[in-house]
């Protein structure tokens, strides 16, 4: 919880006035949003773009103003948290369900923040079982495709019932062991049929703050 709160706080230094901010979501993330919430009380001018309904409920409450993509032309800064982030700073993330708008608000951002606790660094990814959203129509069809790119899926449930996005789309937590070549998995499971998204974010992340040996840092790629 220290460390949450120590990488979320940090994360504020990148935030200008004026800025439009792709606000993340998860229990890391939720740390920057609060402390942004506390300098818009104090004036601080700028606008968020949230990736989860969740997200968009603690910005209501925090009195963050929201806008929507049809009034912006781009997001300078997005911050947002992951499961896990390897020495090239590529990610696996959706953890929380949230991937597809998190990737594209990422994706739309000139600068893309991760705030990562210790635990979050690893040498390969793939320990985190992988997220993966898919359309639930014929939803059985992409498992079996997932497990014949080697993957070991099962269907994300909540109170025994299918976990549903917010884009009311399934998710498929899938292990592939060692993901030694993220972009090519990323591009593999994006071209079977059914899947929206994945938790792959590769070559996304400008800057992941995070702790090692204690210490706060910042690692840029
Ligand atoms: C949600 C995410 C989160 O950023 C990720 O799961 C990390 O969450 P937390 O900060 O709670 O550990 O990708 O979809």
């Amino acid at each position: 919880m220290i460390e949450k709160k120590e990488v979320g706080e940090k994360a504020v230094e990148y935030v200008k006035d004026g800025m439009v901010v792709g606000l993340g979501t998860g229990s890391t993330v939720y740390y920057f949003i609060s402390k942004l919430g506390q300098l818009v009380q104090q004036g601080l001018s700028i606008k968020g773009v949230p990736t989860s309904k969740h997200t968009e409920k603690l910005a209501i409450e925090l009195g963050i103003p929201l806008v929507s993509f049809n009034e912006i032309e781009q997001i300078d800064v997005a911050i947002d948290g992951a499961d896990e982030v390897d020495p090239d700073l590529n990610l696996i993330k959706g953890g929380g369900g949230a991937l597809l708008r998190e990737k594209i608000i990422a994706k739309a951002a000139k600068t893309f923040i991760i705030v990562a606790d210790s635990h979050k660094n690893v040498d390969t990814l793939g320990t985190f079982p992988l997220p993966i959203e898919v359309v639930p129509y014929g939803f059985e069809m992409t498992v079996k495709h997932i497990r014949e790119i080697g993957g070991s899926p099962m269907l994300r449930q909540k109170d025994g019932l299918p976990f549903l996005t917010d884009n009311g789309n399934y998710v498929i937590d899938s292990r592939f062991q060692e993901i030694k070549h993220p972009k090519e998995l990323e591009k593999n499971l994006n071209l079977i049929p059914g899947v929206v998204d994945n938790g792959l974010f590769v070559g996304l992340a400008d800057a992941v703050i995070t702790i090692m040996d204690k210490k706060l840092v910042t690692k840029v790629r």
